[in-house]
């Protein structure tokens, strides 16, 4: 299949990405959030806090995080027990097709190599990992250079970039994949901070309700701050 041509808005210059990917990374060190997850590598404790963040918020993935880690160390552990002890350990976080897919997942690679795939391509062929899902585990716990997009992800592409598409359909989708993939920096190492950098902006600056523009490290590039330089209700 021939790949359908990106509308010209979706391109991004050489110059605008480095400065893009630079000014948000050196906004991440400084105020990006201490949360558990970011202090591992481990492929497991990633996906779990990646599965676990797809619906819940933050601060009650916290308070269940660690005690689902406790009792399930490992994805080895989650296979070998019963499905309904880990939708038992799953209360509380909801959307339990989580948790029935993680147990299908853990029987699945366990059946196989035994370790999760680093590939996003063969990561979504596991039960539950949809294109966001594989370009978190890719790039948190392997350091891939791997574009990933969530609803905040997709905001702030979509106010910097400003390409014109409608969102809601699948060319706007895939125009904003093409986005987040032409942003990447060039390397596996500085994707880490650069996905976490770009989650974090949307969770923390630009947000669904308001666009923080005058404490945003890429307002000076942003297509939508330059017709409302100030802080707006969006
Ligand atoms: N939501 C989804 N993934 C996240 C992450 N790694 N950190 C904070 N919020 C998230």
């Amino acid at each position: 299949m021939t790949p359908a041509r990106l509308p010209r808005s979706a391109r991004v210059p050489d110059d605008m990405r480095r400065d893009f990917g630079r000014r948000l990374r050196t906004w991440f060190r400084a105020h990006g959030r201490d949360l558990p997850w970011r202090r591992t590598r481990d492929p497991y404790r990633v996906l779990i806090s990646e599965l676990m963040l797809q619906q819940t918020q933050v601060a009650r993935v916290l308070e269940r995080y660690g005690g689902f880690l406790r009792e399930f160390p490992t994805l080895d552990a989650v296979a070998r027990s019963r499905r309904s002890r880990v939708m038992e350990a799953w209360s509380g976080l909801g959307y339990y097709a989580r948790a029935r897919n993680l147990h299908a997942l853990a029987r699945t690679v366990t059946r196989g190599t035994g370790a999760l795939p680093s590939d996003p391509t063969e990561l979504r062929r596991l039960p539950g990992i949809g294109a966001y899902t594989a370009g978190a585990v890719a790039s948190f716990a392997y350091e891939r250079r791997a574009p990933l997009v969530d609803t905040n992800v997709a905001r702030v592409l979509r106010r910097v970039f400003a390409p014109r598409v409608d969102p809601r359909t699948t060319r706007g989708q895939r125009t904003l994949w093409a986005i987040a993939e032409a942003v990447l920096p060039r390397t596996g190492r500085a994707t880490w901070t650069h996905n976490q950098a770009i989650m974090e902006l949307g969770a923390l600056v630009c947000t669904a309700r308001v666009a923080r523009c005058t404490v945003c490290p890429v307002r000076t590039l942003c297509r939508s701050a330059r017709h409302a330089p100030s802080d707006r209700i969006t």
